[in-house]
């Protein structure tokens, strides 16, 4: 079994300069076949809500389910990080919701990690949880819990003013503890600069070339997403297509009489 890695390791790949691979993992399978090919860390994104459950926000995702997909998620991961998301309604009202919340996710989804969305607004959280030492990946940018105040999923920081907030919230959520950074939906410029500026591991989703990791939601990576695809996805497999192929010809089986066959009976 492979030793995992930790926040330490994570934070060497910077200082190193080795790029930083995260995608989004919700079970048991699709970990352990990510963990085999040598992903850095995996997240146990809440967009769990909209991929596998149907939503069409993150906004409805529950502690309780991210509690039960991250324990899946570690039972399939012997050797990268796993980072679980704090959902909407778990930390904001208050601190001792939030300590609680991101010491269940650790406690019983036995996740090395938490991650929550926000800059300036929540750096006292982050300390608070980081006090008890629960490591804190922070989110900036397009933060989808933001998903009514932004007015929909749209590229964040294309303003000066709100380029100089975005900055401020990331040296905000650095000075409050996190060990590393998620920039999503922000232009490739604005991600460079903050990288540069920080020395935690910043790591893009539709944030250009430069930051220290790029991740991707899994089921937008493999085709198994039949919404809107974003411009800054890439995809690597065509899943949809194999399983509707294997359903297709299954039911033919059954329905023609070709399976079972007396391979697959007993005598
Ligand atoms: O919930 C999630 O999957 C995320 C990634 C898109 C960064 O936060």
């Amino acid at each position: 079994m492979n030793k995992r890695k930790t926040i330490l390791d994570i934070q060497k790949m910077k200082h190193d300069g080795e790029k930083i691979s995260v995608l989004t993992a919700y079970d048991y399978p699709f970990a352990k076949l990510l963990d085999a090919a040598g992903i850095d860390i995996l997240l146990v994104g809440d967009t769990v809500g909209v991929v596998v459950n149907g939503h069409d926000t993150t906004l409805p995702v529950t502690l309780e389910e991210m509690i039960y997909h991250t324990r899946a998620v570690v039972r399939g991961a012997s050797s990268a990080l796993v980072v679980a998301d704090l959902p909407f309604l778990s930390y904001q009202v208050d601190l001792r919701d939030a300590r609680l919340n991101a010491g269940r996710l650790v406690k019983e989804g036995g996740a090395q990690a938490v991650k929550l969305e926000g800059g300036v607004h929540v750096a006292g959280t982050i300390q608070a949880i980081v006090d008890m030492d629960v490591p804190v990946v922070g989110h900036i940018g397009l933060t989808p819990q933001s998903i009514h105040r932004m007015g929909g999923y749209r590229v964040q920081g294309r303003r000066e003013e709100q380029a100089r907030q975005l900055l401020a919230d990331a040296r905000a959520v650095e000075k409050a503890g996190a060990f590393a950074l998620v920039l999503e939906g922000i232009p490739a410029p604005l991600a460079s600069e903050i990288t540069a500026s920080l020395t935690i591991p910043t790591i893009g989703i539709g944030a250009g070339l430069d930051c220290d990791g790029q991740v991707l939601v899994l089921h937008d990576i493999l085709g198994l997403c039949d919404q809107f695809s974003p411009k800054f996805v890439k995809h690597y497999a065509d899943v949809s297509t194999i399983v509707t192929a294997a359903a297709t010809d299954y039911i033919d089986d059954v329905k023609s009489g070709r399976f079972p066959g007396p391979e697959h009976s007993f005598k």
